[in-house]
């Protein structure tokens, strides 16, 4: 049979419309992305956090390397009148990732569509999110290291070229289409650069890790966000919160409110250090801003384990966190002090964590000079 080429333009259309007609819809992906975002904040109240989220350059405190690039970048873009390049941004939880993406659109003045990895499932899920974009959009895909191959290979001429190969129909009928997708910026997310599969890692301009937070900075969110909630506290209050926060804003803005509600309730409502220092210790939060699970996996390594080293398998099952919990959210903090340290037979607990926890050094390991 001939068919004509105006019978297969006809065809094309009707499989892509039957295409289109399957993928999942904008509200679907809201849904998923809120049931992340629902995940993390569980313990902060969802209006505040809106309210508070920095929306400017100007608003956004600290990492000012990585904010100076940025800035020249954008300018560029605006100049050369193309897209920005392809962002990923890694580094421990609440440091400000997701945050910084929405301020990039925001000062490019462009719609930010917010996804993240275990939504995108499907081959229909990440084809439907990249044709939903209009020129110049941001994607945000967070936990980009949790992409499936099938999505990251669909991924790559989208990010290269700016095309999609669609493929549609059953075993003999299979056919393949070449389709444009607008030109977006793909902004990536991880807490884990290192899990990122090479090539879609190659695939990004900027590759940028996010630092922890100095406690001047740290300091200045805090006092930002207590403008913001309306909430008393003067320069040293903050300072004092500051210093448990875990180098994390996430963590300060936590705390602030937290306390906000001890200085309410047992004084007139004013944050001071005294007051600050009172309400973190009434949490468990010690002066390096460590918590109780914090202080059980040094001591389990000390206790236990002779101060290590010991595998991350035995501390989770020991603790009964799950692997990726300790490696993500308690690990880099505890490394960053320099309390904990990897070793390629395990983690051992440094000196420094036998002296945080008030625990003989020579008693344990009988010897001197170990570190
Ligand atoms: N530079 C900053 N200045 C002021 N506030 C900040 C800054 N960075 C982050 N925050 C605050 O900390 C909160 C956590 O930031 P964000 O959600 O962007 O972290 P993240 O790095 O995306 O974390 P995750 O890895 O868990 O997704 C934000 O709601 C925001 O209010
Ligand atoms: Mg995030």
């Amino acid at each position: 049979m001939i068919i004509s080429d105006d019978d297969k333009n006809k065809r094309q259309k009707s499989a892509r419309r039957e295409f289109l007609a399957d993928l999942p819809t904008s509200k679907h992906l809201d849904k998923e992305k809120s049931q992340n975002l629902e995940a993390k904040e569980v313990e902060f109240d969802k209006t505040y956090e809106k309210n508070i989220r920095p929306k400017t350059f100007d608003e956004y405190i600290g990492q000012s390397a990585l904010k100076e690039t940025l800035k020249i970048t954008i300018e560029a873009s605006k100049k050369r009148n193309i897209p920005l390049d392809h962002l990923l941004f890694y580094g421990p939880p609440g440091l400000g990732k997701t945050t910084l993406a929405g301020v990039i659109a925001n000062e490019i003045g462009v719609n930010i569509k917010i996804t993240s990895a275990p939504a995108l499932e499907r081959p229909r899920d990440i084809i439907g999110i990249l044709m939903s974009l209009k020129g110049g959009e941001i994607l945000f895909i967070d936990e980009i290291h949790r992409l499936n191959k099938v999505a990251e290979e669909i991924l790559y001429p989208a990010m290269e070229d700016f095309f999609i190969d669609l493929t549609t129909g059953k075993s003999q009928s299979v056919k393949t289409m070449r389709v444009p997708v607008p030109k977006f910026t793909l902004i990536g997310a991880t807490t884990k650069a290192g899990a990122l599969s090479g090539p879609l890692r190659d695939r990004f301009g900027i590759i940028h890790r996010l630092e922890f937070y100095t406690i001047e900075e740290l300091a200045d969110v805090i006092k930002r966000s207590a403008k913001i909630l309306n909430i008393k506290i003067d320069n040293e209050g903050a300072k004092e919160i500051a210093s448990r926060s875990r180098a994390t804003p996430r963590i300060a803005n936590r705390l602030i409110k937290r306390t906000a509600d001890y200085a309410l309730v047992k004084y007139d409502g004013k944050i001071t250090k005294i007051i600050a220092k009172e309400a973190l210790d009434s949490l468990c939060i010690d002066n390096l801003g460590l918590d109780n699970t914090d202080r059980a996996l040094l001591e389990l390594i000390i206790k236990n384990y002779d101060g290590g080293p010991v595998g991350i398998e035995t501390l989770s099952v020991a603790l009964g966190e799950d692997i990726r919990t300790i490696e993500d959210v308690y690990e880099p903090y505890l490394l960053q002090k320099g309390l904990l340290a990897r070793t390629n037979r395990g983690r051992r607990a440094t000196k420094a964590a036998y002296k945080h926890l008030g625990i003989d050094y020579l008693e344990q390991n009988g010897q001197m000079g170990l570190f």
